[in-house]
């Protein structure tokens, strides 16, 4: 595989030119639909700290996915779980969203996620493909359907215990007040696994506390570099942004650069730049801290810039296609009138 192919989404490659998904574009439907098919998102006891709320979706995740017999495929329930938290909730829709979400058939689960992270695509390329690990498998044209009976028993579990009231704020203050897929990420990992990886997150308030000491106003100039050579799924930018916020700063205008060896915690932290809103010299790469001069960096922003050059390729092909297609149709309208006009 080269280089280029291993960060080519097959969300990349369109068979025929398309628009912003579906969802981008028009509200879910209301709750009135989903009282008629019975199934809405059920009431849930939220805990009041964020991180505990986290690891009770953990918990719940972690426990439908094994009940429904899901295997040992933990990018799967990962990746469901990251595409939902990159679901904005429109305001004013109340349950809307949920409610529709549980509606979806298991087969109708796969083409849900592809969108999300296409929509997501569109903006950053980069972070999309570095995340490819969580939403490869939805593209398995022959999915298993015991394994989609599982995502839709995640799905349900997730929504049922409030994901969307975690991430699916329009305001990043407020998405960014947790790490969702921290706790999913470490539970999922089997024990010597977690051993061997040393896949042990720093705790939330152990981070908040280094933010808090290490981030002021003085310290916070713009343009600064904060660079994390062992991300995990990107904790410590959390405090990081968060403190930046509490200081009246925006995170966006910073440069973040974060790099993990392991694929999966990347992708975690890849698509947690996204919901935590970093900006967009935030960089997420894979690569071995310890043998790389200067942490992957440079090979992190030239795989960027390939993503954006072949993002604009792909946007430009079916901006033509269409085009193309537009004209076709205009023709064959103007032969069938003309064709009309002389009978
Ligand atoms: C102890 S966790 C820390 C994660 C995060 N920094 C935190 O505080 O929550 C260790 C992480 O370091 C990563 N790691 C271990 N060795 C590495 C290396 N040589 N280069 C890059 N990442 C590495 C592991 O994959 C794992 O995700």
């Amino acid at each position: 595989m080269t280089d280029n192919e291993l960060f080519l989404p097959r969300a990349a490659i369109p068979n025929t030119p398309r628009q912003a998904p579906a969802w981008a574009k028009k509200s879910p439907p209301k709750s009135k639909a989903a009282t008629r098919s019975k199934i809405t998102a059920q009431k849930y006891l939220a805990p009041r700290d964020p991180h505990e709320h986290a690891r009770k979706i953990a918990e719940n995740v972690i426990d439908a996915w094994h009940q429904s017999y899901g295997g040992s495929s933990i990018d799967i329930p990962l990746g469901t779980v990251a595409a939902l938290a990159l679901l904005r909730q429109p305001p004013g829709t109340g349950n809307g969203l949920a409610d529709w979400i549980l509606q979806r058939q298991p087969h109708e689960l796969p083409q849900l996620f592809k969108e999300i992270y296409l929509g997501h695509w569109i903006k950053r390329p980069d972070l999309i493909n570095r995340a490819l690990r969580l939403h490869d498998w939805a593209w398995n044209p022959n999915p298993d359907p015991q394994q989609l009976r599982a995502v839709q028993a995640v799905t349900h579990r997730a929504v049922n215990q409030g994901l969307l009231d975690l991430t699916g704020h329009d305001d990043p203050y407020l998405r960014a007040e947790t790490d969702v897929l921290s706790p999913l990420l470490t539970g999922l990992r089997h024990k010597s696994d977690k051993k061997w990886r040393g896949e042990y997150h720093t705790p939330a308030c152990v981070t908040d506390l280094l933010a808090n000491m290490l981030v002021d106003k003085n310290f916070a100039q713009p343009d600064l570099a904060i660079r994390e050579p062992a991300i995990g799924s990107g904790t410590m930018f959390r405090s990081v942004a968060q403190r930046l916020r509490d200081l009246g700063l925006n995170p966006r205008d910073y440069h973040w650069y974060g790099n993990d060896i392991d694929a999966l915690a990347a992708a975690c932290a890849a698509v947690n730049t996204i919901i935590w809103d970093l900006g967009p010299n935030a960089f997420i790469g894979c690569a071995d801290s310890l043998t790389t001069e200067d942490g992957g960096y440079a090979k992190t922003l030239a795989e960027a810039n390939e993503s954006f050059a072949q993002r604009d390729r792909y946007m430009d092909t079916a901006t033509s296609t269409a085009a193309s297609r537009r004209a076709f149709r205009l023709l064959d309208d103007l032969i069938a009138n003309k064709g009309t006009a002389v009978a």
